[in-house]
């Protein structure tokens, strides 16, 4: 047809191209609901606060008209004496997850097994896939918490890497240190363990696992953190992987090169400098998670131990219903259909308007 759609890529469904088939039945990425006026986007994870001014000036000396030393030897140096390790000890990446990609990567071949909680991050299973790895999902604990002994117990001789997220995204619980130390004496230490802990910085648990006091101790052993949750960073994109020098290094070897970007790098420099008041802001989060888990815990809400800066109701087949209560309440939330839903702590404010919603669904 003279000028009509032949020009345009609408009916290229069928595209002649062949793709990996495993990728091809990947659904493809959806972003959550955008926030309504007036309203709060409380659907991923992110800081409510806004950047200190520092960091603001920070990003704006970056010189974007030259590459970065995308591998941030001072920003690794600085992390490095944070956790008393060596710089080589310390990758950067685009984000944690960034760093999630790489390690799987380099460790999986076609027919190897990556065991990991689930539910857990939304973002595992697809990573395992494009890596060309299988995922093995071991149902959570009733109380949303991971079950380890069935963890160590899915390993075979397939396996070539655990995820342990803690605290767990979106259920909320940690994993103890006590539970994580048998875990790691009974997993080989040829299968690479990654202790995934971006949203350490918001745990109050005493007996839960801390990575950064566990770097040494099993040589399988890669801590992966993130300036995108408590340092709220999210949009510039930095995480960070601790752990030995040769597994580092093979991440490092399949990175896309010079993802991390200078602007991120004097970002996350000036964040360390303004710890206490970065994490002034995480204890205000903190609390205000207190009060929205009281909250509902008195609407009869049955609210999962909640150590990250998000809290978890498993609605199971009511999820979706309740998804657009919330949204009529002008409150952006995380639904997992079938499953439950997750709801980000945001602005002190937007408890009243969250337990308002909620209220409309007892
Ligand atoms: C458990 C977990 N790990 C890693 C990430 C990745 O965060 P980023 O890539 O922003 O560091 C997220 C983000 O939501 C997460 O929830």
């Amino acid at each position: 047809m003279p000028g009509g759609a032949a020009n345009t890529l609408e009916g290229m469904a069928d595209s002649p191209v062949r793709m990996r088939p495993e990728i091809a039945a990947l659904p493809a990425y959806k972003q959550g609901r955008q926030a309504v006026a007036d309203g709060y986007k409380l659907s991923s994870n992110e800081n409510p606060f806004g950047p200190l001014v520092e960091i603001v000036e920070a990003v704006a000396r970056a010189e974007v008209n030259r590459y970065p030393d995308a591998t941030g030897p001072a920003l690794r140096a600085r992390l490095g004496e944070r956790f008393g390790v060596g710089a080589q000890e310390v990758h950067l990446g685009a984000g944690s997850v960034a760093l999630l990609s790489q390690f799987l990567l380099a460790v999986c071949e076609p027919g190897s097994e990556v065991v990991h909680a689930w539910r857990s991050f939304e973002a595992y299973p697809g990573l395992v896939t494009v890596a060309g790895g299988t995922g093995v999902r071991v149902p959570l604990l009733p109380d949303a918490r991971h079950d380890l002994d069935a963890m160590a117990a899915a390993v075979t001789d397939a396996t070539r890497a655990v995820l342990v997220c803690s605290p767990n995204n979106p259920t909320g619980p940690t994993v103890s240190l006590e539970g994580f130390t048998r875990f790691m004496d009974r997993v080989p230490s040829d299968v690479l363990v990654l202790l995934d802990e971006a949203y350490a910085e918001f745990s109050r648990d005493p007996e839960a696992v801390d990575g950064a006091a566990l770097i040494g101790r099993w040589p399988n052993l890669v801590v992966l953190r993130t300036f995108s949750k408590a340092w709220g960073l999210a949009g510039l994109r930095l995480g960070y992987a601790i752990g030995p020098e040769h597994i580092l290094d093979a991440a490092r070897a399949v990175a896309v090169p010079l993802s991390v970007t200078g602007q991120a790098q004097l970002a996350g420099l000036v964040a360390l400098d303004h710890e206490d008041l970065l994490l002034a802001r995480v204890a205000d989060i903190v609390e205000t998670r207190g009060r929205l888990v009281e909250g509902l815990r008195a609407l009869g809400f049955d609210v999962p131990d909640a150590q990250g800066n998000f809290v978890w109701l498993a609605l199971g087949e009511r999820t979706a219903a309740a998804d657009d209560v919330f949204h009529e309440h002008g409150v952006v939330v995380r639904a997992f259909p079938g499953e439950g839903l997750r709801i980000s702590i945001g602005e002190r404010e937007s408890v009243d308007r969250v337990l308002a919603a909620a209220a409309a669904l007892r």
